[in-house]
């Protein structure tokens, strides 16, 4: 059991002091744990169902098609499945119910909406509305569940802990001649022997040009000699994960435009990890770290020209064309993305959370440099960016592919703390 009762009443507490400021009596509100989504084709083949976040989130329960009530008059009401015969002999008993609270029979709810002029329906439902009160009450719920309690960050540490025999691992088995899949596989064995229960995304797996693309699947492609290997894998139990990537040399040690690659990377991961703390702006941070990034694409000789006006001119996109990252915790990408309804690009990326970071908070640090082919060979792409890079220069990089390093930064009151440090990146 990774949750009390304790717990969950004390995310609920949290989140109806906010909500009691914006409902009236006779007003609810509805969170639904959703069902599962069929296979195209498969009838009665369904994907592996994941509970809405929010609905797990308040009651530790990962039954499909559940409902939570909250209403100033009931305060929490949870409607609950009762699971019948067939489930008994196709799936056996539920042993995923985290916490057990006794509540009414879903069957009982539409009867108990009667006595309500208004409902606001969230959480996984085709009725939820993205404005109004309905808006205002999931970003509440979400403002509120971003912010982690203990227990939550005491599961994700345990969850980093896994991860971190996962990547010794890789470690202990990377040579030339190891195969992209089979990395993955070690990799994958290793969490899942240790405790993790899934994994939060495809784990990526990127050797020698396919480092540079940026959620490459690993392929049966054969390791060389002094080759940059990239691998972004988590860990998951329950939902609750970690996002952590690591650039590895495949043989030797990391020398020349590798390493300068590698410097470059770290030096924005550490100069922005430091940046990461309470009151901050996430799209300050991203923008710090282009123009870093553009600063030391300069330096390198594949940007030519003036500081400023390279970063004006957004050359960065080219090399660094995502966000620095995201929230994580619950799921890979946490709350944040709904609020961010009408997102800004910043140097040509779009940010996937644009929020001022409070404690509690966990989000992804991870910067990137590629040289991504399709990006750089584009005709309308050479034109545009004709006078700021170094075309001759950038012949020498193209097949080198990338560096990402991700960490997970947990906001404390004064800064970070990096639940992902553990695990060894290379000394340059
Ligand atoms: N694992 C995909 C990402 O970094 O967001
Ligand atoms: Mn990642
Ligand atoms: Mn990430």
């Amino acid at each position: 059991m990774y949750f009390t009762k304790e717990d969950i009443d004390h995310r609920r507490q949290r989140l109806s002091t906010k909500w009691n400021e914006v409902l009236s009596k006779g007003e609810a509100v509805l969170v639904y744990a959703g069902g599962p989504i069929q296979k195209p084709g498969g009838l009665d083949n369904t994907y592996t169902y994941l509970p809405h976040p929010s609905y797990y989130w308040l009651t530790g329960r990962r039954r499909e098609e559940e409902v939570i009530l909250y209403s100033v008059d009931t305060g929490w009401v949870e409607f609950q499945k009762v699971l019948g015969k067939e489930t008994a002999f196709w799936e056996g008993e539920k042993h995923d119910v985290l916490v057990s609270v006794p509540g009414k029979s879903l069957e009982e709810l539409e009867a108990f909406l009667k006595k309500y002029t208004t409902v606001y329906k969230l959480g996984q439902t085709p009725e939820y509305i993205k404005e109004g009160k309905a808006f205002t009450l999931n970003t509440l719920l979400d403002q509120t569940r971003r912010v982690k309690d203990n227990a939550e960050i005491k599961l994700i540490r345990e969850i980093a802990d896994i991860a971190v025999h996962g990547y010794k691992k890789i470690a202990e088995v990377l040579r030339p001649g190891i195969t992209e899949r089979e990395i993955q596989i070690a990799y994958e064995a290793e969490i899942f022997r240790n405790g993790a229960q899934t994994t939060p995304y495809d784990s990526i797996v990127g050797s020698g040009p396919n480092s540079a693309i940026l959620h490459f699947a690993p392929s049966k492609r054969v390791v060389g000699e002094k080759e940059l290997v990239l691998v972004d894998a988590g860990a998951d139990i329950y939902d609750y994960c970690v996002d952590i990537t690591r650039t590895f040399i495949s043989s030797g040690e990391i020398e020349g435009r590798q390493k300068a690659l590698y410097q470059l990377v770290k030096l924005v991961q550490d100069y922005c990890t430091k940046l990461t703390k309470p009151g901050a702006y996430w799209r300050d941070i991203h923008n710090k770290a282009a123009a870093l990034f553009t600063e030391g694409l300069l330096n390198l000789g594949i940007l030519k020209g003036n500081l400023s006006d390279l970063i004006a001119q957004e050359v960065v996109s080219m090399f660094f064309p995502h966000g620095l990252g995201h929230l994580v915790g619950l799921r890979v990408r946490d709350t944040g993305q709904e609020e961010n309804l009408h997102p800004k690009t910043y140097f040509g990326a779009r940010l996937r959370v644009d929020i001022q970071l409070e404690p509690g908070h966990l989000i992804t640090m991870e910067p990137g440099m590629y040289f991504i082919k399709p990006l750089l060979e584009d005709a309308d792409n050479k034109k545009k960016f004709k006078d700021c890079i170094n075309w001759q220069e950038l012949e020498h990089w193209m097949n080198i592919g990338g560096v990402r390093i991700e960490d997970n930064l947990l906001l404390t009151d004064t800064g970070n703390d990096n639940l992902t440090s553990r695990i060894p990146k290379l000394s340059v």
